[in-house]
């Protein structure tokens, strides 16, 4: 049994293959996945998927790439939160690749999120991309952390360095594989998931984008999640049962699902 940690199963070129994707879930052995929402606006469809399906969980948050967005307040994050199959704040973070000129209202934004994951309790969703060492900073500043008393979360899609993963696991925070992992030119990011230890390790699609080889370059969907797995296992000379066991386990737990 696999579990997708981070998917957009209602962007639209998901959204209108849902029973197939539903269907290549079954087929793989993925038994769950949080549909991870990226502005307000898309909220409403987001939560729709996570009542209407079962095994769909989702989050609340604004992505950090979206600029013609409403701005969230914490309150905002807070109430929107406050439904059973919401189970995470994000995604948010930091991403200093996509945008240029003066980040600061990105800055604002994150620690608005960190700041409602720690009133709600409900761990965070971090996308950080050209930005580590500022994203840190925030996550210490802000006490995102297990550590300072935050809901700690996971660094989704991971792409930093061995350091960075070392800095986040520090604070509890979970790092989590994408498709990224098994192409061939990433070296140092399988050298970086060879380090993370199982027990601190989640694995996601980030469809509909990044697809795992041997669907690199296609559209992603989460039954693809279980070639992250298979990558994994191969990678840490480990049986694929017990990656998928346990970074299952490590999502419930982190996502305080029982
Ligand atoms: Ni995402």
């Amino acid at each position: 049994m696999y579990v997708d940690s981070h998917c957009h199963i209602n962007f639209p070129e998901l959204a209108a293959r849902l029973p197939e994707i539903f269907g290549k879930m079954a087929e793989n052995q993925v038994s769950h996945a949080l549909c991870v929402a990226v502005d307000l606006p898309e909220f409403p469809q987001v939560l729709d998927l996570a009542e209407r399906y079962p095994n769909v969980y989702a989050s609340v948050g604004v992505h950090p790439d979206y600029t013609d967005t409403p701005e969230p307040s914490v309150e905002q994050l807070v109430q929107l939160s406050q439904h059973p199959k919401i189970v995470a704040i994000g995604e948010t973070g930091l991403d200093y690749y996509r945008l240029e000129g003066d980040l600061e209202w990105q800055r604002e934004r994150f620690r608005t999120h960190i700041r409602a994951s720690r009133e709600t309790g409900k761990p965070l969703i971090i996308h950080t991309r050209s930005a580590a060492e500022d994203t840190i900073r925030i996550m210490q500043e802000e006490g995102a952390g297990l550590d300072k008393g935050g809901a700690g979360g996971v660094m989704h899609c991971f792409t930093e360095s061995s350091a960075v993963a070392e800095a986040a696991m520090a604070m509890g925070f979970y790092i989590s594989f994408s498709g990224i992992v098994t192409f061939k030119s990433a070296k140092e990011l399988q050298a970086v998931a060879l380090a993370v230890p199982l027990n601190k390790m989640l694995i996601e699609t980030d469809s509909p984008y990044l697809a795992p080889v041997p669907f690199r370059g296609k559209t992603n969907e989460p039954g693809y999640v279980k070639h992250v797995a298979e990558y994994i296992a191969k990678l840490k000379s480990l049986p694929l049962e017990e990656v998928a066991q346990q970074t299952t386990q490590n999502f419930f737990k982190l996502f305080k699902i029982a």
